[in-house]
């Protein structure tokens, strides 16, 4: 399932991004709540099916995304599942409701950055039709690594 994040979300999420990004994670404070239909940032969060899984645990949330919008152009700023919840399906579900605002809130174009050594992100941003147009040396710090630029645009149809 996929909702809007909320406060009580944001200690799962900075424990997510500690465990996924380690000192280069964001913070507790970093994460923005989702604000209403004109918001030009919004934050999701997954969690699992009541249904099929973790009933010990409903409602908490098991991965988040973080998108912002300026003008036409959305940027992809986070993304991330807990470990033990990855190849499941839920990243997509995250990033395909990610786009989906998106594209419900005006924007044509979808820019990310991914360190160059995060072949496995860039394999699954590629599934998307995310293409890489530019590197950037010493982007990012904690290590020092390249990021990748990719950008997204909707070709049309609704499966994105
Ligand atoms: C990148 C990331 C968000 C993907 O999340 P995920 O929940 O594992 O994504 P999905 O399950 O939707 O897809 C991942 C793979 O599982 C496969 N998959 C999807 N649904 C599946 C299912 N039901 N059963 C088995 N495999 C499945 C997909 O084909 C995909 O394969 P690929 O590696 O060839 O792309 C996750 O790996 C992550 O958090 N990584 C660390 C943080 C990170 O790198 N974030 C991006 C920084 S820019």
């Amino acid at each position: 399932m996929i909702r809007p994040a909320l406060a009580s979300d944001l200690d799962a999420m900075a424990a997510i991004a500690r465990q996924c990004f380690g000192p280069s994670a964001w913070r507790r404070g970093q994460f923005v709540l989702d604000e209403p239909e004109t918001s030009q940032r919004w934050t999701l969060v997954a969690t699992p099916d009541p249904n099929t899984a973790a009933a010990d645990m409903p409602g908490a949330c098991v991965g988040y995304l973080v998108m912002a919008l300026a003008l036409d152009e959305a940027e992809l700023q986070a993304l991330a599942v807990a470990h033990p919840w990855r190849n499941q399906g839920i990243g997509s579900a995250l990033l395909t409701a990610g786009l989906t605002t998106a594209l419900q809130r005006g924007a044509e174009r979808v820019f990310l950055e991914v360190r160059a050594g995060n072949l496995a992100a860039q394999r699954f941003y590629q599934r998307f039709q995310f293409l890489e147009f530019a590197r950037r040396p010493h982007y990012y710090h904690e290590p020092d690594e390249t990021a990748v630029l990719m950008r997204w645009r909707w070709t049309g149809g609704s499966g994105l």
